[in-house]
């Protein structure tokens, strides 16, 4: 991973003044060209059952002993004293038990504890006073919480906020309904370098990842677009690690394979202007790093861009030249898909 860097962040509140603005002239139609197909996901693992006839007595008991362990440390998570004994277990084996967001959705007074771990560490950020102890602690709750956010029976709950059974208990930290994934939007807004917060943001954009990167309903999307995490995530973008940027622009990418997440961000030239300015940026950047991983993202993030024609018109401005050169030839050799992508952008540029 490439070292922090820390060019100053730009204000995406700054009036722009570009030469020239194609948001200022007539307002074209948005354009209707359909999603680009998404790129492959990492879909969870689906369970597996194992076949009754191969699953002799001891693997059972194993089992059964093994759920046993599971439930157990999910109660251990409401005593203060077990907790970070228990988070830590837990995030450890959350791979190896598909139901665990279940169990932790659906078991009284688990949310909201995984809920108060979070907004403990609130204080800590400002000024900045988070230990690396602190930090995996929180990043250990988090990592439960992106569990509840993948697992395609509880996504929607989580987004949602919570029941009333947690909500009753939740009154101590003041959190009636209250959209979850909110409750991480200040861990991305801080902006110390130093790992334990590096770590916080990226395990945190690592929960709002999780709930974007299943595209079975937008509904994920339409309830990020009412929240501030775009420029969030601009700001990562600009500033963060390598690992932090790449997750960040993830995010963006899958907003921008929404069908309104792309007319969102097209709607006002500012909008537009924002991200663009961040993309070329990341662009200049990648000539030095040669972060093939970020390079596709951004190209992908210009392609869904130039599917709007106000975007497009705007782009044939200011796409930055390495695109548009031999700079990433190198860089790109062998991957056809992500080549494939830049010419139909430069093509779509060149269309009149
Ligand atoms: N509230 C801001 C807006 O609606 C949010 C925002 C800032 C934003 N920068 C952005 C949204 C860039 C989309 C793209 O403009």
């Amino acid at each position: 991973m490439s070292g922090l860097l820390s060019p100053k962040p730009v204000s995406y509140l700054q009036q722009p003044t570009p030469s020239y603005n194609p948001y200022v002239r007539g307002l074209g139609p948005y354009s209707e060209t359909p999603p680009l197909s998404n790129a492959p996901l990492a879909h969870p693992v689906p369970h597996q059952p194992v076949g009754q006839q191969f699953m002799n007595n001891n693997i059972r008991a194993d089992a059964v002993r093994e759920d046993g362990k599971i439930y157990s440390l999910v109660i251990e998570l409401l005593d203060p004293a077990m907790r970070e004994g228990a988070l830590l277990e837990l995030s450890k084996k959350r791979e190896q038990y598909d139901d665990l967001a279940l169990v932790l959705w659906h078991s009284f007074g688990i949310m909201p504890a995984l809920l108060q771990e979070i907004v403990s560490v609130y204080p800590l950020l400002s000024p900045p006073n988070l230990t690396a102890h602190v930090s995996n602690r929180v990043c250990n709750a988090l990592a439960l919480l992106q569990c509840v956010a993948s697992h395609s029976e509880t996504r929607q709950l989580f987004l949602n906020g919570m029941s009333l059974d947690n909500i009753i208990i939740a009154f101590v930290i003041d959190i009636f309904s209250a959209h979850i994934p909110l409750f991480l939007y200040p861990f991305l807004n801080t902006t110390s370098k130093t790992r334990p917060f590096e770590y916080l943001r990226l395990t945190s954009l690592g929960v709002i990842g999780a709930l974007v990167k299943q595209n079975d309903n937008n509904t994920v999307i339409h309830f990020l677009l009412s929240t501030e995490i775009i420029p969030l995530c601009l700001r990562i973008m600009e500033t963060g690690s390598e690992l932090s940027k790449t997750v960040a622009i993830f995010i963006v990418q899958k907003i921008l394979l929404d069908e309104t997440g792309l007319t969102y961000i097209c709607h006002t030239y500012e909008r537009f202007y924002a991200v663009g300015t961040v993309l070329s940026n990341m662009v200049n950047q990648l000539v030095e790093t040669q972060a093939v991983r970020l390079l596709k993202h951004v190209v992908r993030c210009y392609l869904r861009l130039s599917d709007n024609l106000r975007a497009r018109e705007a782009l044939r401005a200011c796409l930055p030249e390495p695109l548009r050169d031999q700079t990433f030839s190198q860089l790109l050799k062998g991957d056809m898909v992500t080549k494939r992508c830049l010419t139909t952008l430069l093509n779509n540029l060149n269309e009149q």
